[in-house]
């Protein structure tokens, strides 16, 4: 693409979510407010830390699947590593514009194709060797339902980026008053109805979300069929919400 094939594309497809560079000045303006842009650089450093850990130099030709992509911010950035990226988002508006971001950083090889995770398992029919599954999971109304998609498809590796909420800890009876049974953590409902029919183009496929506590990720993910699962450490500097612990990235694996 050219410059001023690029240009056209950033002003014709905008507002854009995500703050893609280009190069040469060309970049787009995200939607979300300045004191939130730094999400993304938290969120893509221990991403790449995490796939540097995993996979270190042997990242080159293997698959990535980046579920629910939007603009293919992070698709674009694991096609970087020289990664097989396939990028799948429920929303046809968002892969127009990721479509454009792989044009525009030169990796039009990213195969970006609508789907749901909730049938991710049969649309595919394969495992990759990384999943990304960033940013989806509390906009989902059934998590678990996700979670054994995501896990299905994942060869190696897979990568959750989510918000938290507070953990809740104790026991509940169980059938009779002697007879208890302790929390793994809790999920709480979530109306994102407001945001969903506004057409916001970051929600989920239905109104109702889901967000769970950390243990609640952890006992979810093991259940899912994951071997092992661990929230990673943010690094100095992270972004607000990550440093209090009320959005994690966590890694599980196969
Ligand atoms: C909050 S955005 C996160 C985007 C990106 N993964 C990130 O972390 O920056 C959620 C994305 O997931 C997509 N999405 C929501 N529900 C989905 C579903 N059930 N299946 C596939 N994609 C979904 C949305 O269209 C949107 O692009």
């Amino acid at each position: 693409m050219d410059p001023q094939q690029i240009r056209q594309g950033i002003d014709g497809l905008g507002p854009w979510f995500y703050a893609h560079d280009f190069g040469n000045g060309l970049k787009t303006t995200p939607l979300i407010p300045p004191q939130v842009v730094g999400i993304h650089d938290t969120r893509l450093a221990m991403v790449e830390a995490a796939v540097a850990q995993q996979f270190g130099g042997r990242a080159r030709g293997l698959d990535c699947i980046d579920i629910g992509c939007h603009e293919g911010f992070y698709s674009v950035a694991m096609a970087r590593h020289g990664m097989n990226v396939t990028g799948l988002d429920a929303r046809e508006e968002n892969l127009e514009r990721a479509r454009f971001v792989a044009d525009a950083s030169g990796f039009p090889g990213i195969d970006f194709r609508k789907g749901r995770v909730e049938t991710l398992a049969a649309d595919e029919g394969r495992a990759y060797a990384l999943t990304l599954f960033l940013g989806v999971l509390y906009h989902v109304e059934d998590p678990m339902l996700c979670l054994r998609q995501v896990a299905a498809v994942t060869g190696e590796l897979c990568l959750i980026e989510t918000q938290v909420v507070d953990e809740v800890e104790g026991f509940t009876e169980w059938g009779a008053q002697e007879w208890t049974r302790s929390y793994k953590g809790i999920l709480a409902l979530v109306d994102e109805s407001g945001e969903f029919h506004a057409g916001n183009r970051e929600t989920g496929v239905t109104p109702m979300a889901t967000c769970p506590s950390p243990k609640a990720l952890i006992f979810m993910l093991r259940q899912a069929g994951f071997a092992r699962a661990e929230i990673l450490t943010p690094p100095p500097g992270a972004y607000e919400q990550h440093a209090r612990g009320k959005r994690v990235v966590c890694a599980a694996w196969k």
